[in-house]
């Protein structure tokens, strides 16, 4: 109970109260921004809290016993959180990706699931409904997402030596019980899985061959993520990232690549096929080569604020229409106009931002949008 009355947790990123446009059209399923991106992924984060403290989303220095979750209260229930997400599919959405902090923490989550996994596209498709997770829970929760009707889930893992993970976790969490969840989730037929491992040069760059050889001729793709300067709290420095360009030359002399086309545009990783048919790698490399061009991702944050940019320092409040009674019309108008005056893209701008904090307002941290 005593989180119910931690002041300034709802005020902890500036945003505003949306504005709703007199003429309400109705959604057309093919909302583009001001540089012709489409809407297509959402990215819903169901809690803002972690049972790990990875030291590049929540550094325990900075998420420690003193730090104020959100309260109960703050969050947006699963009935407002399914309203949002048929709004956000009206106007072109496909994917929909529960994210945290870690989502597993959300009680009952299955419920969630089978909400979201009712709702249909225009053209009456099921929505590709996914999640990412640390796994902790995974062994324990794989079977229930399944049956309530998730397809996928996309595990972190960014190391397979056990000391290496425990220090990166910041939990002492072990490497086996990570394995173990991704295996419950093959058995289960939460595929295709994917392994997300961020690098962080001098910290687990020597267990990128490992990696790549222990997923390797599975049918998990494992994808590489270049460590990023999301967030004020991780104390990012450039030369702890490791290009991607330099993991592909590091597998390629020991297990030769050839480089795949583009899956859908819009997509995070570029894609790379074994030469002797053991599958595919990716490479997510939005330091060195962003990809805001194609950008067509949103999100969500617990207490329904969105998000247009992982790197934005200002949300608009959806909660504050869900709960001022504002029609679903309303609403699906009011994210019309934001989507259509959008025109982030952070990381194609990183060196002309230089010192974002010049601006004086936070930025949003990974655990709280999600990765
Ligand atoms: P799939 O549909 O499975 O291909 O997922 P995805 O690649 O769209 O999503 P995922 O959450 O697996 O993304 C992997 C990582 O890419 C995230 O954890 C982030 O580190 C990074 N990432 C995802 N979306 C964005 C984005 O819009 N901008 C930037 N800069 N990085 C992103
Ligand atoms: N850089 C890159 N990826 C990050 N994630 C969180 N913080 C960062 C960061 N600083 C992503 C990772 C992790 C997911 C939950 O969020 O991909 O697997
Ligand atoms: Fe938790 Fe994922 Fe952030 Fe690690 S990266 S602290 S597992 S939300
Ligand atoms: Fe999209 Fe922002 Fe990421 Fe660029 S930095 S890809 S605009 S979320």
């Amino acid at each position: 109970m005593a989180d119910k009355v931690i002041p300034l947790a709802d005020h902890r990123y500036a945003a505003s109260v949306p504005r709703i446009p007199n003429l309400l059209l109705p959604p057309s399923g093919l909302l583009g921004d001001r540089l012709g991106r489409a809407l297509r992924d959402l990215r819903i984060s169901v809690t803002d809290r972690c049972n790990f403290r990875c030291s590049y989303c929540m550094p325990r220095e900075v998420f420690d016993k003193q730090y104020s979750f959100l309260p109960h209260s703050s969050l947006l229930s699963f009935e407002e959180i399914t309203r949002l997400a048929r709004i956000f599919v009206a106007h072109g959405v496909r994917k929909l990706r529960l994210t945290g902090g870690e989502p597993l923490l959300r009680k009952n989550l299955e419920v969630l699931i089978g909400m979201l996994s009712d709702l249909r596209t225009a053209d009456g498709q099921a929505l590709d409904l996914t999640l990412t997770t640390n796994a902790s829970l995974l062994t324990k929760k794989a079977r229930a997402l399944k049956d309530a009707g998730l397809q996928r889930v996309t595990v972190s893992l960014d190391a397979l030596d056990d000391a290496t993970f425990r220090r990166m976790n910041d939990a002492d969490f072990p490497v086996a019980e990570v394995l173990e969840g991704i295996a419950q989730a093959q058995a289960v037929g939460l595929g295709p899985i994917k392994v997300n491992m961020v690098v962080k040069r001098g910290t687990n760059e020597h267990e990128i061959l490992a990696m790549a050889r222990h997923f390797r001729g599975t049918s998990v793709v494992l994808r590489f993520i270049e460590y990023m300067d999301v967030g004020a709290s991780n104390g990012w420095r450039m030369d702890e990232v490791m290009p991607s360009a330099d993991v592909v030359a590091r597998i390629h002399s020991e297990f030769p690549l050839e480089s795949i086309e583009p899956g859908a545009s819009g997509e995070t990783a570029e894609r790379w096929r074994y030469l002797d048919g053991a599958g595919e790698i990716g490479v997510i490399s939005s330091v060195t080569q962003a990809f805001c061009r194609d950008c067509n991702r949103a999100r969500l944050s617990t207490e329904g604020k969105l998000f247009l940019c992982l790197f934005a320092n200002h949300g608009h409040d959806l909660r504050s229409l869900l709960r001022g009674n504002a029609s679903d019309a309303q609403i699906a108008a009011a994210i019309g106009l934001i989507w259509q005056g959008l025109d982030d893209r952070y990381s194609e701008l990183r060196g002309a931002f230089a010192a974002d904090a010049s601006s004086g307002q936070r930025r949003v941290e990974m655990h709280y949008i999600g990765g």
